[in-house]
C-alpha cells in the first residue's frame, strides 16, 4: 500500500510569524503522522521561522518553487541548496500558478527536478489541464505532455510525487468530482506504467489538488489511485487540515 500524502500549499499567504503559529498548530494535530505523510509549503521567508516551529515532528516542509542553477546572478530566485540549508526535504514543482503567471514550462519543470533531486529533495510535480482544454476534450493528451516532458530525463521515480491539480477547480470552490479525479489518476498511472514500468507505476504517489476541503476530502480519498491531496486554502486552518488528513486515514 502507498502511504498517503497530505500536503499544504500556503501559496503567498502568511507573514512568518503568522506562518509560525499556523505550524505550531499543524504540529499540534498532526506531529507524527503514523498514517500519512504530513507536508507544509509556507512561502519562502517563512521557511526558517516553520522549521523551527516544527522542530520534534516529523512534519516535512518545503518550498514552493526552486530555480536550478546552483546560485550566480539571478536576483530573486532560490536554489534547491538554499532550500535544503533551510530544512527542506521537499518542492512543489510546475504548480499551474508558477505556469499561468510566470511562464513556467515542461523544459523548465524538468530542469528543476533535477535539480531538486541532485540535493536530496523530493519534488511534487503539478500538472493539470484548464477548462478550454477539458471542454476541448484535450485533458488526457495535455496532462499525458506535461508528464511526459516534465519527467523526461528522470528514469527513477522513486522519489518523486505527481499532483493532478486541474486549474479549473483551483481556488474555485468546484472540486473534480471522484470519478473526474479518478480517471485522470489511473490514466498517470497507465502512462507512467507504459514509459517508467509496472513497479514504478505501483510505487508512484498521485496526489489530487483543486478546492479539497473537509467536506469532499473522504470521497475522492476512496479511489485507489488517489493518494493523498495537495491542499491551498483548507490548508490555511490548522482544523480543516487536520480533518481532511483524517480522511485518509
Ligand atoms: P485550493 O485548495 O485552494 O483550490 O488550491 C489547490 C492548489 O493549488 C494546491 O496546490
Amino acid at each position: 500500500m502507498r502511504r498517503p500524502i497530505i500536503a499544504g500549499n500556503w501559496k503567498m499567504n502568511t507573514v512568518p510569524s503568522s506562518a509560525a503559529v499556523l505550524a505550531e498548530n499543524v504540529k499540534s494535530n498532526l506531529s507524527n503522522c503514523s498514517w500519512a505523510d504530513i507536508a507544509v509549503f509556507p512561502p519562502y521567508v517563512g521557511l526558517t521561522t516553520v522549521v523551527a516551529a516544527l522542530k520534534g515532528s516529523d512534519i516535512i516542509v518545503g518550498g514552493q518553487n526552486l530555480f536550478w542553477e546552483k546560485e550566480g546572478a539571478f536576483t530573486g530566485a532560490i536554489s534547491a541548496g538554499m532550500l535544503a540549508e533551510s530544512g527542506c526535504r521537499s518542492v512543489i514543482i510546475g504548480h499551474s500558478e508558477r505556469r499561468t503567471y510566470f511562464g513556467e514550462t515542461d523544459e523548465r519543470v524538468n530542469k528543476k527536478i533535477t535539480a531538486a533531486l541532485a540535493v536530496g529533495l523530493n519534488p511534487i510535480v503539478c500538472v493539470g489541464e484548464t477548462l478550454e482544454q477539458r471542454e476541448a476534450d484535450i485533458a488526457e493528451e495535455i496532462i499525458r505532455r506535461q508528464v511526459e516532458d516534465g519527467l523526461a530525463d528522470h528514469d527513477d521515480l522513486k522519489n518523486i510525487t505527481v499532483a493532478y491539480e486541474p486549474v479549473w477547480a483551483i481556488g474555485t470552490g468546484k472540486n473534480a468530482s471522484p470519478e473526474q479525479a479518478g480517471e485522470i489518476h489511473f490514466f498517470i498511472r497507465n502512462l507512467v506504467a507504459q514509459r517508467w514500468g509496472k513497479a514504478a507505476a505501483n510505487e508512484i504517489r498521485i496526489l489530487y489538488g483543486g478546492s479539497v476541503n473537509p467536506g469532499n476530502a473522504a470521497a475522492l480519498a476512496k479511489n485507489d489511485d488517489i493518494d493523498g491531496f495537495l491542499i491551498g486554502g483548507a490548508s490555511l486552518k490548522a482544523d480543516s487540515f487536520h480533518q481532511i488528513a483524517l480522511s485518509v486515514k
